[in-house]
């Protein structure tokens, strides 16, 4: 009877903790909510909206990089998937599996090492020489296929190394991208306003991003996608757009397409760095070695001069980059010699490195 009595109070004691639980989590998601409304965050409500993202979202998100079997997309998505196996259980981490959307079309010999997914490029022609037009179309398709147990999917790149564990940087409806110096919609508002009319908004709408990287929830992408596919097509076809976007013009298509689907993004300084320019690591978490580095001897920038000591991916555009890579003189910043470093790191490792990929 007394025992009965007190698992009766013990349990009404647990439900009132669950509603006052309840209650807590719930009056959290609406000032969340609040401070999300687009045009409401200042520099404090953004910071604050940083560290409740870090403190609350345990959300796994899907690592997807589109690639091709290209030799250079190879080695590039080998070294990429070695830091990511490295990275993905540390503490911080909400990393969940991993994926190679391969447009080529067919399979290549990384298969068995790195998880892949085969989908086709875009129709003979229709990329007009553009092969990164592919990107939104195997994003499209691999959506719409593939069995993907995440609800955020993180569109990664092939020159992408994590070099901290990455969290979910994505709330909900918000997700959260990289602010490219170079995307300016604002100062090609005449060209955006082909594809983003007046009536839609102000042209600020468009987030100054790229599709990668992004952590975006699934059923958004899966909104965006078509829509991206078809705005670069468009963009491409469009001769004055070609011209002023270049090879950048993917990157805008994305952003517009987000636009039109009336998504903003939580812009995250910290998401990449990029040497040389960027000269550490900190807590930002991924390299993006996209520039050359080039220094001569004294450890100086040379960049766009070819230096005495150099990293540059495109020296390896038709195979691996050699084993053990010589380290940058003294005097080059942390971000650069990390890089090298953790190349070098890779490549040890990384089972018949020179032999796999030759093309
Ligand atoms: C893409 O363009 C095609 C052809 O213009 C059109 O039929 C289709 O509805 C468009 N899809 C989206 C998502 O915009
Ligand atoms: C890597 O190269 C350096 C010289 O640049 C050499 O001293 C070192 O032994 C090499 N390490 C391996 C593992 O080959």
């Amino acid at each position: 009877m007394i025992v009965r009595k007190t698992m009766g109070r013990v349990k009404s004691m647990l439900v009132l903790l669950m509603v006052l639980l309840f209650t807590f989590a719930s009056y959290n998601l609406v000032t969340m909510i609040m401070e999300h409304k687009p045009g409401g965050l200042g520099a404090d409500g953004l910071e604050s909206l940083n560290r409740k993202v870090m403190e609350k979202s345990n959300l796994k998100f899907h690592v997807a990089v589109t690639a091709t079997d290209a030799a250079y997309n190879q080695w590039q998505c080998r070294i990429m998937y070695y830091w990511y196996k490295k990275m993905k259980d540390l503490p911080g981490s909400d990393m969940g599996k991993f994926t190679r959307i391969l447009h080529s079309g067919r399979t290549d010999q990384l298969m068995d090492e790195i998880p892949t997914f085969v989908v086709d490029p875009l129709p003979e022609g229709l990329d007009k020489g553009y092969i990164v037009l592919n990107r939104p179309w195997a994003f499209v398709q691999w959506l719409e296929k593939a069995d993907i147990q995440e609800e955020y999917i993180l569109m990664a790149e092939p020159d992408h190394i994590f070099v901290n564990p990455l969290p979910n940087l994505a709330y909900e409806t918000l997700p959260a991208a990289y602010h490219f110096f170079y995307i300016k919609p604002a100062k090609n508002e005449k060209i955006i306003r082909k594809f983003y009319p007046e009536e839609k908004g102000p042209v600020t709408d468009v987030d100054p991003i790229g599709n990668s990287p992004v952590i975006i929830q699934k059923s958004l992408l899966e909104e965006i996608a078509p829509t991206w596919v078809n705005i670069s097509l468009k963009m491409k076809d469009d001769p004055e757009t070609d011209k002023a976007f270049g090879w950048v013009l993917e990157m805008y298509a994305y952003a517009v397409a987000s636009a039109l689907h009336g998504v903003k993004h939580n812009l995250r300084k910290d998401f990449m760095l990029q040497p040389p320019w960027d000269l550490h690591v900190e807590n930002k978490f991924i390299i993006h070695y996209t520039y050359g580095c080039d220094y001569n001897l004294k450890g100086e920038l040379t960049y766009g001069k070819i230096g005495e000591w150099r990293f540059d991916k495109r020296s390896y555009l038709l195979g691996p980059p050699p084993k053990n890579l010589s380290l940058p003189p003294p005097g080059v910043p942390e971000s650069v010699v990390r890089l090298v470093k953790m190349v070098n790191e890779a490549t040890a490792n990384i089972p018949e490195w020179d032999s796999i990929n030759r093309s």
